[in-house]
């Protein structure tokens, strides 16, 4: 079991380059799985997610090949409808062979997934969609089977809008008779990804991106090359890992407009941010100011920020609220962070969040972005921090000891 080690204190400065994103790489490659032939994905961050979901696609007989960030699925030798209990219960995003594979092939079975220990997440609203398709949907415990002779274009109203139901429905529908429409559907730029590999492919879908998705149904999709969007999250970490060094850093392959919440939130705190067309510069002189944050879905406060941000507030002047509304539950790193000094009082679903003295202590990554929040906070404090259980970073961070020792972070990664 490996450990991270930060002595923290440090200013950064210099450039990271930011990965291909992982929330729209993981249900781009599962989509890779409707086309016929060969796709060939670009910008693909080799993250422990990734390799898992990999592994998934040769379990069902799909060939692949995983260089530099290139990576090659072909279909022709696809010949297995069912995941592997042991493959798919490593990761939430496996259950976008749900969508993937009713939607080509009329079938499939797979065990819900683990993933992030986040409240209770549940998949009523991807079934919702997949029966209102015309499925048939069969549940032993944790596994389902979907079944449909054909797939019927249908309206469907998420009650929330669901990144992964979104996800999924748009996926079957896109090989359904007719059209759907899926509304009160969530905006997240990995949705517009997504439908943008999807149509390249040779889906017919529009409105991704807004609350009102038309899938226009085609009989096959062909496998194409396609790049991944940069992940906003990362680069949201890596802005702050700026903000609370007080440093100057630049932020390089960064979409600006998908990371505008948090950049106006920062901008409040007295951080100054310059955009250009390839990324940002960070410049922060403390000290800073308090603001609120709220979590909701895009483009409102993205709650895969929440936990770093929450390690930057510990650094301003006087008291700072939190407010968690996309998931129960998200606070595991509050008890984490206590431990290296910080003062946050937790009420309901709501954190008070009081300048604090952070000193480098041994914490858990109960998380992946729990853990990234530690990482933060350990570049900020004083003395050592020891992080455990960095599998969780790993699902999500490319390379993230090397990014930050090459801006000057004393980190590294040792054997437990
Ligand atoms: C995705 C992201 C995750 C991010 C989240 C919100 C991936 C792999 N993960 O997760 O990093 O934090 O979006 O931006 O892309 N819900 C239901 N019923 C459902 C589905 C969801 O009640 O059928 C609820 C969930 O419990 C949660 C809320 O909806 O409270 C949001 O979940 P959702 O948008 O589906 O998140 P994920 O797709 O799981």
């Amino acid at each position: 079991m490996k450990r991270i080690i930060i002595n923290g204190g440090n200013k950064l400065g210099g450039k990271i380059g930011i990965s291909g994103a992982k929330n729209a790489a993981l249900p781009v490659i599962m989509a890779a799985l409707m086309g016929q032939g060969e796709s060939i994905l670009y910008d693909v961050p080799h993250l422990r997610d990734v390799n898992n979901l990999i592994k998934i696609l040769n379990a069902l007989g799909a060939k692949t090949e995983f260089k530099d960030n290139r990576l090659l699925v072909n279909t022709n030798a696809l010949n297995k409808l069912e995941v592997p209990a042991k493959l798919a219960t490593q990761m939430r995003a496996s259950y976008y062979a749900l969508g993937a594979l009713l939607g080509r092939y009329g079938e499939v079975t797979t065990t819900l997934p683990g993933g992030c220990k986040i409240g209770r997440r549940p998949v009523d609203l991807h079934l919702k969609g997949f029966k209102a398709l015309g499925a048939e949907i069969n549940r032993d415990g944790c596994i389902i089977n979907l079944q449909a002779d054909k797939l019927i274009g249908d309206k469907i109203y998420l009650d929330y809008p669901s990144v992964g139901a979104t996800m999924n429905i748009m996926m079957a529908a896109t090989m359904a008779q007719g059209e759907t429409m899926i509304e009160n559907a969530a905006k997240e730029p990995e949705i517009v990804d997504l439908a943008s590999y999807l149509n390249v492919m040779g889906a017919k879908v529009k409105g991704a991106g807004t609350n009102l998705i038309r899938i226009q149904g085609v009989k096959k999709l062909q496998g194409r090359e396609y790049t991944i969007i940069p992940d906003r999250i990362e680069a949201g970490t890596y802005i702050i890992s700026a903000a609370i060094t007080n440093s100057q850093l630049y932020i390089d392959n960064v979409l600006v407009e998908h990371i505008n919440s948090l950049l106006a939130k920062l901008r409040e705190m007295g951080i100054k941010i310059k955009e250009d067309v390839n990324g940002v510069e960070v410049i922060a002189n403390k000290p800073l100011n308090a603001v609120d944050i709220k979590t909701l879905p895009y483009p409102g406060f993205a709650t895969d920020l929440q936990a770093q941000t929450m390690a930057l507030l510990t650094q301003v002047k006087g008291q700072a609220k939190v407010t968690e509304t996309v998931f129960e539950d998200r606070f595991g790193h509050v008890s984490q962070l206590k431990k290296m000094g910080a003062k946050i009082k937790v009420e309901g679903n709501a954190a008070a969040v009081q300048n604090s003295n952070l000193i480098g202590a041994r914490v858990k990554a109960t998380d992946l972005r729990a853990g990234a929040s530690l990482v933060l906070a350990g570049l900020a404090a004083e003395g050592q921090t020891e992080i455990e259980d960095i599998y969780h970073i790993k699902r999500g961070y490319e390379d993230i000891t090397n990014k930050l020792t090459n801006v000057g972070a004393k980190i590294k990664e040792v054997e437990q």
